[in-house]
């Protein structure tokens, strides 16, 4: 996980811009992740965030729950100063500085959420971790996740990877996609099938899992405990 924080620590200052130029139809993602909480938008909410970044997805959650009260979890210091500096208006924002993985909350949240983030664990770590976050719900409460996703076949995966570097390809040069993002890519990230993240959650307790949005090596899918 060091190299995942070191990467983030880097990056933060430069992240909100090259975010959209990295992962297809960001903005789009996040907010069908913010549109499938299931929450009346006067109702008081409590909410986590896990790896919260530089806070992009709270503060479309504010937009939409002006009520909510959210736990924004990162483990990179300078990717949590800016969300502190982006939701300064707010005060019913808390910040933690940890990896989530050393969380332990019993029953506390209506809602868990995600983006981009989970993906570092391990698969075997991926799935024990939705078991956790279903003990972090209260009963009745959601799990959405907006995250890189693989194919379920080598053939559907090198679609997905060609799909994904196209949309790369379009700010960046091949050689920066070559040398850079691939490599970092294969080196931080552990992506799994859609179909296994579906099993998982299932296994770990919640029902209703869906999926709301995919393009390719993306996907947003969740459900409720
Ligand atoms: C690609 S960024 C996504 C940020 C934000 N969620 C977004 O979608 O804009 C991934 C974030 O997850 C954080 N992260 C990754 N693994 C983590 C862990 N185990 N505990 C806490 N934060 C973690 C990283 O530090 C980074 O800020």
């Amino acid at each position: 996980m060091k190299h995942v924080k070191d990467h983030f620590e880097e990056e933060a200052e430069v992240f909100d811009g090259l975010i959209r130029t990295l992962i297809p139809y960001y903005d789009d993602m996040v907010n069908s992740l913010v549109l499938a909480l299931p929450f009346n938008e006067k109702e008081v909410i409590r909410v986590l965030d896990l790896g919260c970044g530089t806070g992009n997805i709270s503060k479309k959650l504010k937009k939409r729950f002006p009520q909510a009260h959210i736990t924004c979890v990162d483990l990179a210091e300078n990717m949590v100063q800016i969300a502190k500096s982006k939701l300064v208006d707010y005060s019913d924002i808390e910040f933690k500085l940890a990896d989530f993985r050393d969380l332990n909350f019993q029953e506390e949240y209506d809602a868990v959420i995600s983006s981009l983030a989970l993906h570092h664990l391990q698969p075997e770590e991926q799935k024990s971790f939705y078991c956790k976050i279903n003990d972090f719900l209260k009963k009745g409460g959601v799990f959405y996740n907006a995250d890189n996703i693989t194919g379920n076949s080598p053939h559907l995966n090198q679609i997905y990877i060609d799909r994904w570097v196209d949309f790369i390809l379009k700010t960046h040069t091949q050689e920066e996609v070559e040398t850079v993002w691939l490599p970092k890519h294969r080196e931080e990230d552990s992506p799994s099938p859609l179909r296994k993240h579906i099993q998982w959650m299932e296994e770990a307790g919640f029902c209703e899992v869906d999926v709301v949005w995919k393009y390719y090596y993306f996907g947003v899918y969740g459900g409720r405990k």
